[in-house]
């Protein structure tokens, strides 16, 4: 069964609330998601293998550890997933970045897929998938069925705030997919929209309102 993992660090708690507040700005809220997907990602990549090495320091000959295994890959759902990718980068800077193009039809608040390019050997790594908003989870659900069409078989998905309905739906339609969320949110509106929520994360970083 997928785990729902809430990162409840106090300097991402404290950081997600001015992102929260209405009166934050764009140059603000981009430059604080940023930070937070940096912080989750720590959290996120916990769990990696190691393997020993030896290397020379520049006294001695030392057994020493580095990070071993499968290659990471950074996805972001267009556009609102951008604004965590720079933060994940600079932690994981040889991962490889795919994007999936979706939106939600404001009527049936369903994803309409518009773009997907992603690395030829995205199946061979572990793929983290970014979205700050998981509502009704229809976006993630889509975006997680591409890349297990593509063949990805280890798959994480980040997001900032997460909606009971979401977290269910992805749950449901991928019980081996962890989900790593700053927080767990109350309920959805009739809009479909989180609340309380921060509002639309794209207009928000992109600052079209
Ligand atoms: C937002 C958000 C997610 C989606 C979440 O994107 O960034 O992708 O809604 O909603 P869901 O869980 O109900 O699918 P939006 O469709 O507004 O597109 P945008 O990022 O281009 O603004
Ligand atoms: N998309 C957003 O950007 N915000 C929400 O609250 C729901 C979907």
């Amino acid at each position: 069964m997928s785990e729902l993992h809430v990162i409840d660090h106090p300097l991402i708690t404290h950081k997600l609330s001015i992102m929260r507040n209405e009166k934050t700005g764009s140059k603000d809220f981009r430059e604080l998601l940023e930070e937070i997907a940096m912080l989750m990602g720590y959290e996120l990549t916990r769990d990696l293998p190691l393997k020993d090495v030896t290397i020379d320091t520049p006294l001695t000959k030392m057994k020493a550890k580095m990070i071993s295994g499968k290659k990471l890959a950074i996805v972001p759902i267009l556009r609102a997933g951008l604004g965590m990718v720079d933060g994940l980068q600079s932690l994981i800077p040889v991962a490889k970045v795919g994007h999936i193009g979706l939106y939600r039809d404001p009527t049936t608040h369903l994803p309409v897929e518009y773009y997907c390019k992603l690395p030829p050997d995205i199946s061979e790594r572990i793929v983290i998938l970014v979205d700050p908003m998981l509502a009704t989870g229809g976006s993630a659900v889509d975006a997680l069925n591409l890349l297990k069409k593509k063949g990805c078989a280890h798959i994480r998905f980040m997001c900032l705030v997460a909606a009971p309905e979401g977290v269910a739906k992805v749950q449901e339609a991928h019980p081996d997919v962890d989900i790593y969320t700053a927080a767990l949110d109350d309920h959805l509106n009739e809009h479909a929209y989180i609340v309380p929520g921060l509002g639309d994360a794209g207009d928000r970083i992109f600052g079209t309102l």
